[in-house]
């Protein structure tokens, strides 16, 4: 009960204090149609590819990825050898070795992402505070996740005239407080994609947010076609118990 109660303050507090965090809110981002929703949904595998080739060539210098490893990527259709020749690109640390010493090597298939920076404080010196995330999970991390990270990614503005923007930030549409510390990275051809699409900012930002939803949840499209099993066992096991049942009472009636 005074759980209740305190509860019921906070959010009057909260609610107080709510007009000068309304100003700096964000939009909801617009919905669009991603090829993983539904309950067929499934990834659209060469969007995801070219989102990798967005992630390694842009993105990577500032974000880590450490929950996926380089040998996933046969998940969106490379092959062993494709996946081998990606992780080679990099130098992970390893070790320590017998002299008790760490040491670089190339990465290796079951090696997770390189990272941009040895550690948060790296990261901030040279992002000018501000700490890049993890993308790893952040397609589930925010709300409406996909349909937030394309748009944030397509949201750079010039600032309104009466607003200011301190050295090294940038005005997003859609981050929450607009002043973003992270540039605005996809400008036209910040890559120039390998099975030969038009790498237009639209189409780098929908890429690599396929790749990035992907990452977040490489087991959706398993997960959905246990679902649909699940319905298709249980429509047959209705019928047959109804016919069970139909059988049993037979006499009765
Ligand atoms: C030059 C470094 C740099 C690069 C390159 C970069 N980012 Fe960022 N990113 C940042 C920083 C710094 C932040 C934190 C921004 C802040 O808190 O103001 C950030 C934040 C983000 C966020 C989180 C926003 C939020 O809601 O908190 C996402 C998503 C993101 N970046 C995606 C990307 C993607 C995708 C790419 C590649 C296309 C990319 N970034 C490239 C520096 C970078």
């Amino acid at each position: 009960m005074t759980r209740g109660i305190a509860a019921a303050a906070l959010a009057a507090a909260l609610m107080a204090a709510a007009p000068a965090a309304q100003a700096a809110e964000a939009p909801v981002p617009p919905d669009r149609d991603w090829s993983f929703e539904g309950f067929f949904g499934t990834y659209d595998l060469a969007s995801a590819q070219r989102g990798l080739q967005v992630y390694l060539q842009v993105c990577s210098s500032c974000h880590s990825m450490d929950l996926v490893a380089y040998r996933s990527l046969t998940d969106i259709g490379f092959s062993d050898a494709q996946v081998e020749a990606i992780a080679a690109q990099y130098t992970v640390t390893d070790g320590p070795d017998d002299s008790g010493e760490m040491y670089t090597r190339p990465a290796e298939p079951p090696d997770q992402f390189a990272a941009p920076y040895p550690n948060e404080q790296a990261a901030r010196a040279a992002n000018g505070g501000a700490l890049p995330p993890d993308l790893s999970v952040i397609a589930q991390g925010r709300p409406n996740g996909p349909d937030y990270i394309y748009a944030l990614l397509t949201g750079y503005e010039e600032a309104p005239p009466d607003e200011t923007v301190p050295p090294g930030q940038y005005w997003n549409e859609y981050f929450a407080g607009h002043l973003i510390s992270m540039p605005n990275m996809l400008a036209t051809s910040a890559v120039e994609y390998a099975d030969g699409t038009e790498a237009t900012l639209e189409q780098q930002a929908w890429d690599v947010t396929n790749f990035l939803m992907w990452a977040a949840e490489p087991h959706l499209e398993e997960r959905k076609q246990m679902g649909v099993k699940v319905m298709l066992f249980l429509i047959v096991f209705t019928g047959l118990m109804y016919a069970v049942k139909r059988q049993v009472w037979a006499d009765v009636h």
